[in-house]
């Protein structure tokens, strides 16, 4: 049984306070998490709860998030079994009492909930990966590794958020990783080369100075043959546009490219990019609300195009069942501080699956060292993650996490780039 739960103040990657939380059972066994943050998040998320006192963290302090999990939180979960994860998490949601969260936090509840299972696991003296997914679990994910990050990721022009490779031609974990890594410092020296910075943007990614979609993926493309792959055999790309950061008004406002594109000619562009280019994923290509749109894309592509719903769906498994019924994307992605417990996430991750939809495990672009994203996505077979680029130890934190369990796991793991990422392209 829950014993103690203790809730502090930690900083994330972008260095804003986050809610990082030990639960300890009375066994002895500990849990600990911290919980992520978005920067170009979704309308219909879970609430994160900020102080916004401007005096403290320029009003990004989440002392209420902590003390709400140290005060009422607290009380309500100790004492209850940390191996059943519902009445934790269903406990937790009564006594927040509404929709979003909003009341004790999105982020304090997530807190408990994933250090809760970390605990229990730890009672069971298994990874937690393992006591997640029981004996099956043995899938590792194909990463979406974004190597050039733009929108509001970045201080440089470009409309689209990420620029991801897939190496979906890799043999393992542990050789997706390495092929990543090499095509990343390729690109480094080949975009140095040309004259441009090589900062990197919150995922790690590159943020040169591109406004054009065109010139990114010129730059990646180049940057995988220059390693020795070939595009579109050892490398899908997969874009996340973000597409809802630049709708506005029934349009989509390209302001790098100085343009603005109707629904119709945004999808029209984001095809003949796919014609062009290698592109197996396209997440949230239409704006969250632009539903006309997403049902149109899906029709026209679907069949040969991932797309996944980021924003659409916000790991909700009730907005999903919306968008099977109602015929658009054909992915989810999966971010458990968009919805915030275990339990809605695991439900949400389950719809999918019954549906055929793919799933992506993800990070958000605040992050801290926490891996538990890691074992999700191995423990609830997601078959894929998007957790950043190959540089950042928050991103790469994640990616390292793979690699133990896929040294843990041995001859049993599997790995399976082509058949979980299609593309007419592969
Ligand atoms: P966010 O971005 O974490 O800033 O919301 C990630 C994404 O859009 O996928
Ligand atoms: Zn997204």
């Amino acid at each position: 049984a829950i014993s103690r739960v203790h809730a502090r103040q930690i900083l994330d990657s972008r260095g804003n306070p986050s809610v990082e939380v030990d639960v300890e059972l009375a066994d002895g066994s500990r849990g600990r998490a911290a919980v992520p943050s978005g920067a170009s998040t979704g309308a219909n998320e879970a609430v994160e709860l900020r102080d916004g006192d401007p005096r403290r963290f320029h009003g990004k302090g989440v002392g209420q998030a902590v003390a709400h999990v140290n005060g009422e939180i607290a009380t309500a979960v100790t004492g209850l079994d940390a191996e059943d994860q519902a009445t934790v998490d269903a406990t937790m949601i009564e006594l927040d009492g509404t929709k979003d969260k909003g009341r004790l936090g999105a982020n304090a509840i997530l807190g408990v909930s994933l250090a809760t299972v970390k605990a229990a696991a730890e009672a069971h003296r298994q990874p937690l990966f393992r006591y997640v997914g029981g004996v099956g679990a043995r899938l590792l994910p194909v990463p979406m590794m974004n190597i050039v990050n733009g929108g509001a990721h970045a201080d440089n022009p470009l409309d689209f958020q990420e620029f991801m490779i897939a190496p979906v031609g890799a043999t393992s974990f542990f050789e997706a990783v390495r092929m990543g890594s090499e095509v990343f410092h390729t690109l480094r020296r080949s975009l140095a080369e040309a004259g441009h910075n090589v900062n990197v943007g919150d995922e790690g990614g590159f943020a040169p100075a591109f406004t054009t979609a065109d010139e990114a993926l010129d730059f990646v493309l180049l940057a995988i043959e220059q390693s020795g792959y070939r595009a579109g055999a050892d490398f899908a790309i997969c874009l996340d546009p973000a597409s809802s950061e630049f709708f506005t008004d029934g349009h989509y406002a390209y302001a790098g490219e100085g343009l603005t594109r109707t629904s119709d000619e945004h999808i029209d562009y984001l095809l003949d990019l796919a014609r062009r280019y290698p592109i197996a994923s396209i997440e949230d290509p239409m704006a969250e609300d632009d539903f006309t749109g997403w049902k149109r894309l899906t029709a026209e592509a679907g069949d040969r195009l991932q797309l996944v719903g980021d924003d659409v769906f916000c790991t909700d498994a009730d907005r999903l069942l919306d968008g099977i019924e109602g015929g658009y994307a054909n992915a989810i992605l999966v971010k458990v501080n968009q919805i915030g417990t275990l339990t809605e996430t695991i439900r949400t991750v389950e719809t999918a699956h019954k549906a055929g939809y793919r799933v992506v495990m993800s990070h958000r672009s605040g992050e801290t060292e926490d891996t538990t994203i890691a074992d999700l996505a191995v423990g609830l077979g997601c078959g894929q993650i998007k957790t950043g680029s190959l540089s950042r130890s928050d991103r790469t934190a994640k990616y390292n996490q793979l690699i133990r369990i896929e040294e843990e796991l041995g001859g049993s793991s599997e790995f399976d780039g082509r058949g979980v990422v299609r593309g007419d392209h592969l």
